[in-house]
């Protein structure tokens, strides 16, 4: 399973990459906003320090806009892969730029019907947001489930990124189900390592080596 971590926060990414599990980055409009810096300056940076694909998302809503925004932005780095929201426009879009070799990343998915036609426009990523499911009572991780069910049936090689992770049972749950991927906030990523039991042994372990004899 590859991570990526759900952030625009270079101090956030650089961290993340030091532990050596970190395949690649996903941005959106709401994430750039909190980073007080330009928004290009930071995409480049990101992209030099990520060792794989960084999601960098449109705002144009037509094709026609669309398409040149997305190339733009595939210019800045060759890593960039272009988020675009599922839709009519979107994929559009997607076919237009897939068929150029910009990879395309249908993000916004909530329904199995989406991400099956964001596959076959050619998109290299398809992005359901779990947690928003969840937050209105529906089932996420069942989304995900079905996704990867028709992806196997017509063996399309679109990639599942399991988006808005809330917790560590989330990444479990993506992970049991085979999704390829799961982007990952800096504060869920930071949990998964931990477990209380862990941090007992090691005070047990740390204060009996202390009575050894050496
Ligand atoms: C994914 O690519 C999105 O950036 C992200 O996972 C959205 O998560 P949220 O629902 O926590 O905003």
């Amino acid at each position: 399973m590859k991570f990526f971590l759900d952030t625009a926060n270079l101090k956030e990414i650089r961290e993340v990459a030091s532990w050596g599990v970190l395949d690649g980055v996903t941005t959106n409009p709401s994430l750039c906003s909190k980073e007080n810096v330009p928004f290009v300056d930071n995409l480049r940076e990101i992209c030099a320090v990520v060792p794989g694909p960084v999601s960098a998302e449109c705002v144009a809503m037509r094709f026609e806009e669309i398409v040149p925004e997305a190339r733009e932005l595939a210019r800045i780095a060759p890593n960039v892969v272009i988020k675009i929201p599922v839709g009519l426009e979107g994929l559009k879009a997607t076919k237009a730029l897939a068929s150029e070799g910009v990879a395309v990343n249908m993000t916004l998915v909530f329904s199995t019907s989406q991400a099956l036609l964001a596959a076959k426009a050619g998109a290299k990523y398809v992005s359901p947001f779990i947690g928003r499911l969840d937050d209105i009572s529906e089932d996420g991780m069942g989304l995900v489930e079905e996704i990867v069910q028709v992806f196997e049936n017509y063996r399309f090689g679109t990639e599942i990124i399991v988006a808005s992770v809330r917790h560590p049972r989330h990444v479990v749950e993506a992970a049991l189900l085979g999704a390829d991927i799961a982007t990952v906030p800096y504060a869920v990523m930071e949990k998964l390592v931990r477990h209380p039991l862990t941090d007992v042994g090691i005070e047990r372990f740390l204060s009996d080596w202390k009575k050894v004899s050496k």
